[in-house]
């Protein structure tokens, strides 16, 4: 089978990485890919954002026989909704579907609806009562831009000030653009050890008919060492989680992720794809923070690495919607990727260095903003590569990924050195 992946990321280069290892797979392409793609699929250069453009390409290009959507934007947009009418075959929700992560306050609404556990919340489009609201409630509070906001929509207040400025940018400056027009308001949500509580990310294929459940994985979503800085797109991820326990996974597939499907299925949202379920462990219990309609990146870097199952055979049984046909296996052990950032990342940075990599031991990169220019493989995104590397457990993967990172260096990169400690003690 030849496939398409669309996006450019790291987590796009994973997914290529894991449908490389498929006996069905003849041809892989990505829209657009990076220099890292380019090593195991063709590039496509066409804007996966333009519709018409994809559709063009792929209609130039019946020996196409799947498609894969891993980025939200064009999910939410409905591209899949598009190629399905052409009669291909995807893996990704429809446009319907994707709304539980386009957004939030649609989720929100959904989760109270069926009394899926999470942080009390309530909606706001003037900025006058959201503000009566914040007042009334009190610091700590979460302030959440409705829409996509690249992962950066969300601002944890600790003070009454904090919150107020913030409601201010997202409702009145607009700085995460339309995104904004609504609001979430969230309470605080405490963990068992800290406090905000101690997060999990666990993807989980779908079908609408049944849902399983990745292995776990947990990000590190600010710029600096100590969770320090401004929040990114992800920093480094690792595999499993420590405080997953099979007692909690079952836990959370009867109060979570089942009713979740379900709740999709009663509103006439049928969701096929990966669903990523962001929990909290609260002082109250397991709860989502949020839901994404896609895979997670930097969490796809750890996650398929792992499995053992041929993606292609789970993708296809996701279309099909004969997922329970298929028996999904993992590894054991850990794999860790670290993120290797460009020098002021995530605000305003330079691209165009040259990159210059030593021995990387049995460890794997995986590129995010990379690309070749005169013959030379150059940083090209704030996030360049993702050092990944499996071990017996975290320590030795951890252990493995950072001796990777020391051998690769261009000008002002710059990488956290805590990815993988945390929530060590379980
Ligand atoms: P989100 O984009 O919704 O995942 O939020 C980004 C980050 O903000 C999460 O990963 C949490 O660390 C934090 N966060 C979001 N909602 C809450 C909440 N209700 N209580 C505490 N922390 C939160
Ligand atoms: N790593 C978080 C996300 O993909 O949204």
């Amino acid at each position: 089978m030849n496939v398409l992946v669309i996006g450019n990321g790291g987590r796009e280069h994973a997914i290529l990485l894991a449908l490389k290892k498929s006996k069905r797979v003849e041809k892989l392409y990505c829209m657009k890919g990076n220099a890292g793609t380019a090593e195991i699929a063709e590039n496509v250069n066409v804007d996966y954002m333009d519709t018409e453009a994809v559709k063009e390409y792929v209609s130039a290009h019946p020996e196409i026989d799947y498609i894969v959507v891993a980025p939200d934007d064009p999910l939410a947009a409905g591209l899949v909704d598009e190629l399905e009418a052409m009669g291909k075959r995807c893996f990704g929700p429809n446009k319907a579907a994707a709304v539980i992560e386009s957004s939030k306050a649609y989720a929100k609404e959904l989760m109270k609806k069926y009394k899926i556990p999470t942080a009390e919340s309530e909606t706001f489009e003037s900025y006058e009562k959201a503000l009566e609201y914040v007042r009334k409630k009190g610091a700590p509070i979460v302030l959440k831009a409705d829409g996509l906001a690249l992962g950066k929509g969300v601002l944890v207040c600790e003070t009454l000030q904090q919150a107020e400025a913030g409601l201010k940018e997202i409702m009145l400056n607009k700085a995460f653009g339309t995104a904004g027009n609504k609001i979430v308001i969230e309470e605080c949500m405490r963990g068992l050890k800290y406090t905000p509580g101690e997060e999990v990310s666990v993807l989980a294929f779908t079908d609408g008919k049944t849902i399983v459940p990745m292995i776990t994985s947990c990000d590190h979503k600010r710029a600096n060492d100590g969770d320090k800085g401004l929040n990114t797109g992800g920093m480094g991820t690792f595999s499993p989680c420590p405080f997953w326990t099979e007692k909690l996974e079952k836990q959370v597939m009867k109060t979570i992720m089942i009713p979740t499907m379900k709740a999709l299925n009663a509103e006439g949202r049928k969701f096929k794809g990966c669903l990523y379920f962001g929990l909290m462990r609260t002082d109250k219990g397991m709860k989502v923070v949020e839901y994404n309609s896609r895979f997670g990146d930097p969490e796809t870097q750890v996650v398929l690495p792992m499995l053992k199952t041929d993606l292609l055979d789970v993708f296809e049984a996701v279309t099909e919607e004969k997922l329970s046909d298929v028996k999904i296996e993992w590894e054991g052990g850990a794999c860790v990727c670290v993120v290797l950032a460009s020098g002021g990342y995530p605000e305003s940075y330079e691209k165009g260095k040259e990159i210059e990599i030593g021995d990387i031991g049995d460890a794997t990169l995986i590129h995010a903003g990379t690309a070749i220019k005169d013959n030379k493989l150059v940083t090209n995104g704030g996030r360049v590569l993702g050092v990944v590397a499996k071990g017996k457990d975290i320590e030795e993967a951890r252990s493995k990924a950072y001796s990777a990172a020391e051998n690769i260096s261009w000008e002002n990169m710059h990488y956290r050195k805590d990815i993988g400690i945390k929530y060590r003690e379980g």
